[in-house]
């Protein structure tokens, strides 16, 4: 395996295309390379960072972690069933063709998580979702090495504390763990979610009464395509809020204020919002401060219009957060992980 690597840039390496420089470089394509990194910092002694496809991360300036890239790859089926196939994936598989792999054989589960971007590994750490899916209803269990002692340890499903954009890897075991494979429970007679308002009405501008697996992933494809924008031609890192959850009460008084407010049910009797509506309610949604701004389609995503630095993110960020507390009196996080 390749010795570290010094100052090398990272602008092809978040697809929010910020430029900044790892002093310390490093990528494993298997457990074991990634067992002998952790050897060597047992001298090195430096704090690590682990980057995936950086498609969730804001650097806002350089690292001064020594930075491991995840490159373990494979697609391995474990059991095969008349009805379900266990699959056990590689960390470092890009997302959006390990979805396309399994539509292709006809395993449904993941196919309304089409076209996110980044890599295998990233998925439960923040339990990524859309269109009425989430990673938990397939995840089987997630695979790890301690970064410490390099020992492996398997975290079944339950015990990854899936939640909205949570998990585990986020809370309580934050920085403890590389997660090295993930297994995933897929269906063979699985039936199509089409329950999330604008796939229905994707499928029916396509006029497809009877959608495949391949048809819902086409339909999801479509509708990112309309307002996301593509990583490779406009950086970004997708919502970088979350949609946050407030109580029934707090969503009675705004009710009152704001008629029009959308809101979903979630867990324990509180309330979610739109934060993309809160946000453009607040006149923000299009707004461009220099070379950074908040997307014209979708405003949870804020976009690098050029050479924009990690820390104007960062900056229009803030604005938006107490906009929006301004206006609204809720607090917005952010869903993207900050360095
Ligand atoms: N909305 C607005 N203005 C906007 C954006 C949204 O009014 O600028 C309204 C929409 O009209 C809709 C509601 O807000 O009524 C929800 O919008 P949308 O369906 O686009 O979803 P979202 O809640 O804004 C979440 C995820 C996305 C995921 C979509 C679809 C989070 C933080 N974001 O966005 O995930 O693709 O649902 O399921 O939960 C990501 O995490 O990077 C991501 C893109």
């Amino acid at each position: 395996m390749q010795e570290p690597q010094k100052n090398i840039s990272l602008k092809t390496l978040n697809t929010f295309g910020i430029d900044v420089s790892a002093e310390l470089f490093s990528s494993f394509n298997t457990e074991e390379e990634l067992k002998y990194l952790i050897e060597l910092n047992k001298n090195e002694k430096k704090e690590v960072l682990i980057l995936g496809g950086g498609s969730n991360i804001l650097f806002t300036k350089n690292p001064e972690q020594w930075v491991w890239q995840n490159c373990i790859k494979g697609i391995e089926v474990i059991s095969d069933s008349s009805n379900e196939v266990l699959l056990k994936v590689g960390a470092g598989e890009n997302w959006h063709n390990f979805v396309l792999y399994c539509v292709d054989k006809n395993w449904g589960g993941i196919e309304n998580l089409s076209l996110i971007p980044g890599c295998v590994g990233a998925g439960p750490m923040q339990n990524i979702g859309a269109y009425g899916a989430e990673l938990k209803d397939t995840c089987h269990a997630v695979e790890c090495i301690e970064r410490k002692t390099g020992q492996s340890k398997t975290f079944t499903a339950q015990e990854c504390e899936f939640g909205y954009r949570e998990s585990i890897f986020k809370q309580k075991v934050k920085d403890q763990y590389v997660i090295t494979y993930v297994y995933f429970k897929l269906s063979k007679n699985a039936k199509v979610n089409t329950q999330y308002g604008s796939i229905q009405q994707e499928l029916d501008a396509m006029q497809i009464a009877e959608p495949t697996l391949k048809d819902v992933s086409n339909a999801v494809i479509n509708i990112r395509q309309s307002k996301l924008p593509n990583p490779s031609e406009l950086g970004n890192a997708g919502s970088f809020f979350k949609n946050p959850v407030i109580s029934e009460a707090k969503f009675k008084s705004l009710k009152e204020k704001f008629p029009q407010i959308i809101s979903y049910p979630a867990a324990n009797g509180n309330v979610k919002l739109a934060a993309g509506w809160l946000i453009e309610q607040c006149g923000l949604k299009g707004f461009r401060q220099n070379n950074v701004g908040v997307h014209s389609k979708q405003a949870l995503v804020i976009v690098n219009y050029g050479n924009s630095k990690g820390s104007e993110i960062w900056e229009l960020s803030e604005k938006v957060i107490q906009t929006v507390k301004d206006t609204f009196d809720v607090e917005l996080e952010r869903e993207v992980n900050i360095y």
